[in-house]
């Protein structure tokens, strides 16, 4: 085959033929696979003596345990003899243990080798039998991969919503029962190892990784963060990975893996602690693609050693992402493209504490094993910074069993696949947000004849429901890269299509415009996330039906997405949908209700199309159950409750606002102008009061022994349908040392009551919320929160909470390395020799000076 195809990285195309494996030939037969027999003292003891077993093993295969290698689709049936195509290190997976003595393999993407639960189960098996039984340490691999919206790997998944989805709910139990499923059914399918939750603060709606970033708010994200990670980790055979560590999500200009827009002052309050929640939980760390202040993230030592070990006291594993090593001259441009280059590269990064080297599609794992043997044996690093590293990896297979068990049951996985409906059903609800609802145009009564249109409904088109899933489903781009096959892999799913027309029957006319997904396409050919269009006769349908139609849902937003291919630099909707809306408008009725469904990963539409539009619906990727949670939605049986994790700008010139900026937000008089929807948005079919907005204690003397305060507030459900509905407590006003946001999130919590029905709301606030970095430009001091008094609001309810003393409550030292004053990496007695010499010199220079004025 000599077709091109575009490669994991971004702009550069590789061969097909070395990306196709051929189907396995004679593999070995598949093995009942529980509990196989290893073959040397390291299995038998279960991994006990891991100090022992490093001292036993050659520098090679400890290198080799440093090692992640990415494996592709492999097919059923595949096994040690299946060939592996992506370099020429080795001609079989089997050889990526015997002869590169391998510690990891990953599926990256959400593409595992075979779409089928029981083969997976079955090939990672064999391939581990094979693993422990011929090497002669016997140590089983980890297999890693991205299950990050559920376990979106295996034909007839359960595709929860995706991540902004989870943000909406702010429902942390929900969130993390979906992730106890996720990891159960890794561990089922033989995986041991989570690249998720994604732990990057959002800004950025030109971000083409936007849709996996939770919020925009630090500490619901910091919370949702340790939700997921904890979930994940429920299965003893699952770790989880705090990514991409620290700062990847405000890239500058909304590029994926660009450097980040960011001061110290702002990594150390906005983004480290949510990176630091969530690492309460898990067991490892993937390292940040982009820079940091110029330095990129995985050369850095200051991130990964004196933050992530020495501050946040991390004994686990640390993983690059995918060929990141390499990147550091194709993208970053910090080394040159030379061999020199590479082997700086990788000298520098396990210097920066790096534990183990993702090789992707570009990097051919001997050149990361044999760099490092040779940067060892040159004395160069260390083998004690090597051994280092084997520990904690061998540590990891250790606490996941993996020394006992090397192998899972083969029967289990089928009854997981498709599973935890309820909840996944549920968060698609509550992750709704009601944008708008003029004249309660919603709920509709369910009598209604109803036209449905727009790209984003299946039927007839194949590709359409790609649209509820997003990234990260069946494929890295969603959906096998969105090229469908008439049997090929899909979710487990409901469509907004399939239910409305089971409720309405004759009722329902279904106009589906057209929808290809883009899933290569860069910026400059599609910044839609998508190819739209409305065809003649589409349009005559529409006109047609519209002008009989009692109400008309319009469901519109961007096809699935990821990485930099996802990066935009647009919010509005894509044309045929702006078009499509306008011409739904005037040949509607006044009284025909227009509504508008968004599918999306991020804030799509602004006011010229919105203006058209009588109730609007941001559904975001619900994914697996969009159908049954949208229709229930629409029909009022479902009352939506979700609130927006992020702002809406008003276009993407604004872009990037947030919410918990430091004032102004803009030029004088433009504020208002600025936003569509604020942080925290989201409307009800029912309406909600406050009253008597009270502290359990109106003022702390001391932060970091009283570091929670409990808020309490009425809330009533003052309309005429039960709902539910998300209390959020905010510090709304406070003068310290340095600038304030306007408004930040201390606390929420969701409560369902029926009409008429009040109730009290404890709602535990985290005064750490409220810790700033005090003092001048530099940002280096200890995080802390000030004494004065802040303003707390729940809706238009306010109170008072005093700090009578300035504490810390998450950490009471200042930035790290700020005395690293000989710049080596620690801080110790020669930096304060250093100082001393430094002000010594100072002191005496200043003497001589005065001295000759003296003799002027
Ligand atoms: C992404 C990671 C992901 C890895 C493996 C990379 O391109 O940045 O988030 O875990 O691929 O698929």
């Amino acid at each position: 085959m000599s077709e091109e195809t575009t490669s994991r990285y971004e702009g550069e195309s590789i061969d097909e033929s070395r990306r196709t494996f051929m189907k396995s030939t004679g593999v070995a037969t598949a093995t009942s696979a529980i509990g196989v027999g290893a073959n040397t003292a390291a299995a038998e003891g279960g991994g006990d003596d891991i100090g022992g077993l490093i001292a036993e093993m050659s520098l090679e295969r400890k290198v080799g345990q440093m090692t992640q290698v990415a494996i592709d689709d492999l097919g059923d049936g595949f096994g040690p003899d299946t060939e592996f195509n992506d370099h020429d290190d080795a001609d079989t997976l089997g050889e990526l243990f015997t002869d590169l003595h391998v510690g990891s393999v990953l599926n990256g993407g959400a593409s595992g080798p075979t779409w089928d639960g029981e083969e997976f189960v079955a090939g990672l098996n064999r391939l581990q039998e094979y693993a422990v039984t011929t090497t002669e340490h016997g140590i089983p691999f980890l297999w890693g991969g991205d299950a990050l919206h559920g376990n979106t790997l295996l034909d007839g998944c359960t595709s929860f919503p995706q991540r902004l989805n989870m943000g909406a709910t702010r429902d942390v139990d929900l969130v993390e029962a979906a992730a106890t499923h996720t990891g159960t059914e890794i561990a089922a399918m033989g995986g041991h190892w989570i690249f998720g939750p994604t732990v990057d603060v959002l800004r950025d709606m030109r971000w083409g990784r936007y849709f996996e970033g939770h919020s925009e708010d630090p500490m619901l994200l910091g919370e949702l963060g340790r939700a997921r990670a904890r979930g994940f980790q429920q299965s003893d055979r699952v770790a989880a990975t705090v990514k991409h560590f620290a700062g990847y999500g405000t890239p500058n200009t909304g590029k994926d893996r660009a450097h980040a827009r960011t001061s110290m002052r702002d990594l150390r309050t906005r983004q480290l602690p949510a990176y630091a929640r969530a690492l309460e939980e898990a067991k490892t760390v993937m390292v940040n693609s982009g820079a940091v202040n110029g330095k990129p993230a995985h050369v850095s030592q200051w991130l990964l050693t004196q933050v992530l070990r020495e501050r946040y006291e991390f004994d686990g594993v640390v993983l690059t992402d995918w060929d990141d090593f390499r990147r550091l001259i194709s993208n970053h441009e910090y080394l040159p493209d030379m061999e020199s280059g590479w082997r700086r590269a990788v000298k520098q990064g396990l210097e920066a504490g790096i534990d183990m080297h993702m090789c992707g599609g570009e990097t051919a794992p001997t050149d990361f094993i044999e760099t490092t043997i040779d940067l060892v044996e040159s004395g160069e690093i260390s083998e004690h910074r090597i051994d280092e590293s084997v520990r904690r990896i061998l540590e990891l297979k250790r606490d996941l069993g993996l020394f006992d068990r090397p192998t899972v049951p083969e029967g289990e996985i089928g009854d997981l696949v498709g599973g935890a409906r309820d909840v996944s059903e549920r968060l698609a609800k509550e992750s709704l947000v009601l944008l708008e609802n003029e004249g309660d145009a919603l709920p509709l009564e369910g009598s209604e004849s109803l036209l449905l249109t727009g790209p984003g409904i299946e039927a007839g088109t194949e590709n359409r429901f790609l649209m509820q899933h997003g990234g990260w489903t069946l494929g890295w781009q969603g959906i096998e890269d969105g090229d469908l096959t008439e049997d090929g892999p899909r979710p487990r799913q409901n469509t907004i299509a399939g239910e409305l027309s089971d409720r309405l029957g004759e009722r329902f006319t279904h106009v589906p415009t057209e929808f290809e997904a883009a899933p290569y396409a860069s910026i400059y050919e599609n910044f839609d996330n998508g190819f739209f269009d409305v065809t003649d006769d589409q349009e005559a349908a529409v006109v047609d039906a519209a002008g009989t139609a009692d109400a008309v849902v319009v469901v519109l937003g961007e096809g699935p997405h990821n990485e930099g291919f996802g990066d935009r630099d647009k919010m509005r909707f894509p044309k045929a949908q702006r078009e499509l809306v306008e011409l739904i408008d005037e040949e509607t009725a006044d009284d025909v209700p227009v509504v508008g469904v968004i599918l999306a990963g991020s804030p799509r539409g602004t006011a010229d199309t919105f203006g058209h539009l009588d109730a609007i619906l941001f559904a975001g990727q619900p994914g697996s159950d969009t159908g049954v949670a949208v229709t229930d939605a629409l029909f009022g049986d479902y009352n939506p409750s979700g609130r927006l994790p992020f702002t809406w700008e008003a276009n993407v010139g604004h872009v990037p606002l947030f919410y918990d900026d430091y004032p102004p937000r803009q030029s004088i008089g433009a504020a208002d102008g600025m936003i569509q929807y604020e942080f925290g948005h989201g409307l009800s079919y029912t309406d909600w009061e406050y009253s008597g907005l009270s502290l359990s204690t109106d003022s702390v003397r001391d932060p970091s022994s009283t570091s929670t305060v409990t808020a309490t507030v009425g809330v009533e459900n003052a309309g005429e349908r039960p709902g539910e509905h998300i209390v959020e407590v905010y510090n709304t006003e406070f003068y310290g040392s340095v600038l304030q946001p306007h408004r930040r999130l201390m606390g929420f919590e969701r409560v369902a009551l029926e009409p008429g029905e009040s109730a009290t709301v404890d709602v535990e606030l985290d005064l750490a919320t409220l810790e700033v970095v005090p003092g001048d430009v530099p940002g280096d001091r200890a995080r802390v929160v000030e004494a004065g008094e802040y303003e707390l609001s729940v809706g238009d309810e306010t109170t008072t909470l005093t700090v009578e003393n300035e504490a810390s409550i998450t950490d009471p030292e200042p930035v790290p390395g700020r005395y690293d004053i000989d710049g080596d990496g620690e801080e110790d007695f020669e930096d304060v020799m250093a100082l001393y010499r430094r002000l010594k010199r100072r002191k005496w220079r200043e003497k001589r000076g005065r001295g000759r004025d003296r003799d002027r």
